[in-house]
């Protein structure tokens, strides 16, 4: 019978995720529809189109992409990127190649052709859209933090 509040409070604990109501979870993508219905997709948008290269927030960011993709076959069997951006192609598609790290294997040494650790762009290429971010992100690059005005120095260290 000791057993007895220990496996009381073993059931009461397995049951405390439950009491989190379907009504009461919010996510930012699905918005306040609850979790037992379906949630109205959002209006499809228009991405960025404009061609303009963007800069970059660190040195080793994928860059996004600035053109549209629709209709862009990227499967087993065609890679519609590569028609543009290959080593090859980029006279005629005056694109940027690929880059030289998309030839490396995970050792490191160069192959003749795109990596297939690299064959599928929009696991880190994406296209952008003018829409609200979902979360919210307070990240400055290295340039904003070295221009930072550095903080008064303070003669004691603080632990
Ligand atoms: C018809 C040719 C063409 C195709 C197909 C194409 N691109 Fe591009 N891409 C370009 C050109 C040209 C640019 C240079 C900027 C511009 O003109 O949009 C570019 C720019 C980019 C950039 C920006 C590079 C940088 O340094 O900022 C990325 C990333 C990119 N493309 C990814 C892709 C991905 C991923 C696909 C396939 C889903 C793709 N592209 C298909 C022609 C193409
Ligand atoms: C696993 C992630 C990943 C995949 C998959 C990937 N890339 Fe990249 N790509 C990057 C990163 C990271 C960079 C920037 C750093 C670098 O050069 O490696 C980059 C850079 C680029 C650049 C800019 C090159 C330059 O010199 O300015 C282009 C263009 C590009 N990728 C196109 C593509 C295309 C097209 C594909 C698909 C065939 C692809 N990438 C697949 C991560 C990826």
């Amino acid at each position: 019978m000791k057993k007895a509040p220990t496996l009381l409070c073993m059931l009461l604990l397995s049951q405390l995720p439950l009491s989190v109501s379907a009504a009461e979870f919010q996510d930012r993508m699905r918005g306040p529809t609850p979790l037992d219905q379906t949630a109205p997709p959002p209006p499809i948008v228009n991405p960025d189109n404009s061609d303009v290269r963007r800069s970059r927030n660190y040195a080793m960011q994928p860059p996004v992409v600035p053109h549209k993709i629709e209709g862009y076959q990227l499967d087993k069997n065609a890679n519609r990127c590569m028609m543009c951006h290959a080593r090859t192609r980029t006279q005629e598609s005056q694109a940027p190649m690929i880059s030289v790290t998309h030839f490396m294997d995970r050792e490191g040494n160069f192959l003749a052709e795109l990596s297939p650790r690299r064959y599928f762009c929009l696991q880190c290429h994406v296209p952008q859209a003018n829409l609200n971010p979902l979360v919210d992100n307070e990240f400055k690059d290295v340039d904003t933090m070295l221009n930072q005005a550095p903080p008064a120095p303070s003669p004691v260290r603080k632990k």
